[in-house]
């Protein structure tokens, strides 16, 4: 088991990233090497600024750095010398062609396995980390197999299931890994080389095994019924705020049914992340293309209700303030799809914003790591406001959106902000982090997400 073992991993994401950093930290006898096509991305990894926030990211790739991780721009020579190549770039959603808006673009994809191909002396195993189409892994053993190098390629599937902002310890310490791998010889060899990494810290237990194409398609499925269960919720949210019951209340009472659990029954803005959408619709799109027309339109409406959710919100914000943002100066607090984090890929308050400048409102915005991320997001809206500091954001302002669950807006002085904010002026707690009566008692007009307002008039 503690045989030394020469590992790369294609693509220096957020995924593939942290995720060697973990792998070198308990696998002190194996070199990790991470490659990349951006080079500004190595170098940040090199640096003392790393190229991504994650809680305890820091300390992780301070550690190994140097000792037996290593971040490289040189991707042919990260294949020639190593033995088991983990591929995590990044498979879009299609933007162009058959499939466009729906299904995975693979183009990243096939051009890695090509790459692989060329530049490999030695037997490979290769390890799908993203998030790809159920059988994908065949197209990359044709691609892999389509010369007669006679080198041995051995496809496996071990999906990652690591969230945002909480990555460090989903690594260490995993509710589950997947293995998946083709059920023959060389299959069943290569799926107990990669179990062999992670039985280093994982128990043996949690490590599960499977076909490969089951592997590939619980990836997809587990995103699926997390996001359905925050479309389910939000639809909840909906009736609750036109019947008076409390959603916080329900989410509550549901939840405490072990068989439906508490988590991921937290009414909100939307779901964000560069996972959910993406892979949702990736799922509907391989149900279609099976004929499975019941089945795709199923799962589409957990995507629709995320859209409908963010239109909801914006709505609500439009009618308490009497039909008219035009001129209003209104600030977000949070732009990261989530807490702990900088990423801001498909976050709800991409949407929020747009919709708000199409109304002609000032959007002042505040976020304390995803004010770069926004800039890039929203580069061809004029007059925006980037401002970190939540209190100078909200200087001045008719409204609030809370748009992130980040911890720090829940400990504010809501007098002194109050009092610097223009009258009547209202709060709408898209994550329903804030404590509703205190704000309302101050002065605030206060829309919660699922509850009945607080309202002065
Ligand atoms: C990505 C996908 O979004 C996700 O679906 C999948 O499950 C895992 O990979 P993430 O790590 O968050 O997740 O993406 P990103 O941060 O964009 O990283 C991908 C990296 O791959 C980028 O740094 C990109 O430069 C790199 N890349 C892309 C390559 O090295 N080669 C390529 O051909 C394309
Ligand atoms: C998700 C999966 O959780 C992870 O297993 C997978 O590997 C990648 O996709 P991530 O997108 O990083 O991880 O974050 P997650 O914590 O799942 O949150 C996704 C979105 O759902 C966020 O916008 C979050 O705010 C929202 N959310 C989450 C809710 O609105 N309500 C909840 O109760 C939980």
């Amino acid at each position: 088991m503690k045989a030394r073992k020469n590992i790369l991993c294609i693509g220096a994401g957020y995924v593939g990233g942290p995720t060697m950093a973990m792998i070198a930290s308990k696998c002190p006898e194996c070199r990790v090497t991470v490659v990349d096509i951006d080079p500004e991305r190595i170098a940040a990894w090199n640096s003392n600024e790393l190229p991504i926030y994650e809680p305890g990211l820091d300390d992780l790739v301070s550690k190994c750095r140097g000792r037996n991780l290593f971040f490289s721009s040189d991707i042919a020579d990260g294949i020639r010398n190593n033995d088991i190549i983990f591929v995590s770039v990044n498979t879009p959603t299609k933007t162009f062609g058959l499939g466009r808006g729906m299904a995975a673009d693979l183009q990243y994809w096939e051009k890695t396995a090509r790459q692989i191909l060329a530049f490999s002396e030695s037997p490979k195993i290769v390890v799908e980390k993203s998030t790809l189409p159920v059988k994908t892994a065949l197209a990359m053993e044709r691609i892999l197999n389509s010369t007669k190098n006679n080198i041995r390629f051995d496809v496996v599937s071990n999906p990652e299931f690591l969230a945002e902002g909480n990555a460090i310890h989903d690594l260490e310490s995993p509710d589950r890994v997947l293995i998946g791998s083709r059920e023959d010889e060389n299959g069943l060899k290569a799926r107990q080389i990669i179990a062999d990494i992670y039985l280093h810290w994982v128990p043996k237990e949690r490590i599960i095994t499977s076909g490969i194409w089951s592997s590939e398609l619980s990836k997809l499925v587990s995103n699926a019924f997390l996001a359905q269960r925050i479309s389910s919720i939000n639809a909840i949210s909906a009736l609750c705020e036109k019947t008076e019951a409390d959603v916080v209340e329900v989410s509550r009472a549901v939840g405490m049914d072990h068989r439906i659990g508490a988590k991921f029954l937290n009414a909100g803005v939307g779901f964000g992340g560069s996972c959910f959408r993406k892979d949702i619709l990736n799922l509907v799109y391989l149900c279609r293309s099976q004929g499975l027309e019941e089945v795709a339109d199923y799962w589409e409406m957990v995507v629709k209700m995320n859209d409908y959710q963010k239109e909801r919100f914006l709505q609500t914000m439009l009618g308490a303030m009497f039909n008219t943002l035009a001129g209003k100066h209104i600030c977000l607090w949070g732009f990261a799809f989530k807490a702990d984090t900088g990423d801001t890929r498909e976050s709800p308050a991409i949407y929020i914003a747009r919709r708000l400048a199409e109304e002609k409102a000032v959007v002042h915005i505040s976020d304390p790591q995803a004010l770069k991320n926004a800039r890039k997001d929203l580069a061809d809206i004029d007059d925006i406001r980037y401002i970190e500091d939540p209190y100078r954001a909200a200087d001045g302002c008719e409204a609030i959106a809370v748009l992130t669950d980040w911890d720090i807006y829940r400990r504010l002085d809501f007098k002194k902000i109050f009092n610097r904010m223009e009258k009547p002026a209202f709060i709408f707690d898209g994550r329903n982090i804030l404590d509703h009566k205190l704000c309302f008692q101050i002065g605030f007009n206060v829309y919660p997400i699922g509850k009945p307002p607080l309202t002065h008039f």
